[in-house]
């Protein structure tokens, strides 16, 4: 905004001086327009807490907005009702409430400025001949007129450019304070990290962890052992804390109390960089960047060479993916005629994760969004991915988990069940409910 700015502030400067420069009387003309014009101004930027509130509005309608796209699937699979609609239709309404009030605010003083700005040149010009000094040539009154027509134009529009930069400037402000506070809530949420390089192994235990987001605590006194090397599937009702556990296992979160170890010693006595290279971590739905995608793949692994990269196509069930494109793996994503399914974008992911070699692998949900024909390509590239590390699984579909070696289902915060797919099956279990439960609602889709 430094341009922006600088002409804001030295066009009525440098106005002034020309003016001054050209007669002393034009220059007390445009010194009496530029007092006016200054007046109306502050009358019109001066309620800035009204500036908040329609900022806080337009903030609300944007994030409904997201939250009302990323709910479009839950509203379209439960026939949701108008209702989930609501809070976006309030917060447009609000907006545009404050929108239309913040305009109506500004009106007056508006019109004001330009009317009498305007009028003030029109009206005041023909006086200024009387002021001049009319034995001089008509030459030079004339000069001096068209000068301060052209000048009070050029301070006009001089103090538009005011009102505009001192708006930006406001929502410039209120932005960078809005990032500065996301910045510091996260750094105060943020796990202290040691200095710890290598891992003894890697197995993962929850001793006696405590955390909650805010004042309510999601994980309770929570224990259990995870061993090195082996497969563990997550599953549990939404909202029972599965994405919470895999979170803090990436050390997202400072826990309130106990401790959540990797290989015996607590998480917060490695270095970051050391937590972030040992553990991979795949969503639900990856963000794949705007660029080729062997870079996309490669960001795992800045070192590795081409071969390596490749091979983690490979291995992700690629090749398919790579031959649709004629520029194969430098095919730039999102550019034009690159569409990707959410399978495909999954595999890349994928590859990624393969790449990186990290010893702990954790899905969350990484292949809900996918679609069933691709569901077993990606169960392939799962395979891959997983080969002799410890893995958590979290999946929707239960059919995708009923070979890992441990079922864990929580329920609120708490592990109630543990075993493999068959002794669970077994019992009268939570887990034998939710897979009867699965297959049913699998048995009423064949048959729509
Ligand atoms: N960032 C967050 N801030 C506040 N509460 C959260 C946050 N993430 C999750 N929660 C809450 O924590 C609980 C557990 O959520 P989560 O671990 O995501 O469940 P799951 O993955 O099993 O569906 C839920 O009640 C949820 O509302
Ligand atoms: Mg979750």
């Amino acid at each position: 905004m430094i341009p922006d700015n600088a002409g804001a502030i030295l066009t009525p400067i440098l106005v002034l001086i020309v003016g001054f420069m050209v007669d002393v009387k034009v220059g007390l003309a445009l010194v009496l327009f530029t007092v006016f014009g200054a007046g109306q101004i502050m009358l019109m930027s001066g309620d800035k807490s009204f500036m908040a509130i329609y900022q806080a509005a337009l903030e609300k309608m944007n994030s409904e907005t997201v939250e009302y796209v990323r709910g479009m699937q839950v509203v379209k699979i439960f026939g949701a009702s108008v209702n989930s609609f609501k809070a976006l239709h309030k917060a447009i309404m609000d907006y545009s409430k404050y929108a239309l009030n913040y305009s109506m605010s500004c009106r007056k003083p508006y019109v004001r400025f330009q009317i009498i700005f305007l009028g003030a040149i029109a009206i005041l010009t023909p006086f200024l001949v009387l002021f001049m000094d009319l034995q001089l040539n008509p030459a030079v009154i004339a000069v001096d007129l068209i000068m301060v027509l052209f000048l009070s134009g050029v301070l006009f529009s001089g103090f538009m450019k005011i009102m505009h930069v001192s708006m930006y400037a406001y929502m410039g402000i209120s932005a960078v304070e809005k990032l500065e506070e996301i910045f510091t809530g996260m750094q105060q949420d943020k796990l202290e990290f040691g200095t710890l390089e290598k891992f003894e192994n890697y197995e993962i235990e929850f001793d006696n962890v405590s955390f909650g987001y805010k004042d309510e605590m999601i994980l309770e006194n929570l224990s259990f052992k995870l061993e090195a090397n082996k497969s563990y599937a997550l599953v549990g009702a939404s909202g029972s804390g599965k994405s919470t556990i895999a979170k803090l296992i990436s050390g997202f979160y400072k826990i309130h109390s106990g401790a959540i170890k990797i290989g015996g010693k607590s998480i917060s006595d490695y270095s970051e960089d050391a937590i972030t290279r040992s553990i991979a971590f795949v969503f639900q739905d990856s963000k794949l960047f705007k660029t080729s995608i062997f870079e996309n793949v490669q960001i795992a692994n800045p070192n590795a060479r081409k071969e390596q990269v490749l091979k983690a196509l490979h291995l992700a069930g690629c090749d398919e993916l790579l031959a649709k494109f004629p520029l194969k793996d430098q095919t730039v994503i999102g550019s034009k005629g690159v569409f990707l399914s959410g399978g495909e974008k999954q595999r890349i992911a994928i590859a990624r994760a393969i790449l990186k070699d990290a010893n702990i692998i954790i899905m969350d949900e990484a292949s809900a969004a996918v679609d069933p024909e691709n569901e077993h390509e990606l169960q392939k590239a799962f395979k891959n991915l997983i080969k002799g590390k410890t893995v958590i699984m979290i999946a929707h579909r239960l059919s995708s988990i009923r070979a890992v070696d441990e079922v864990l289902v929580m329920e609120k915060g708490k592990i109630i069940e543990r075993g493999n797919d068959a002794e669970l099956m077994k019992e009268d279990s939570k887990y034998k409910y939710f897979q009867d439960l699965y297959a049913k609602a699998n048995d009423w889709r064949v048959r729509i």
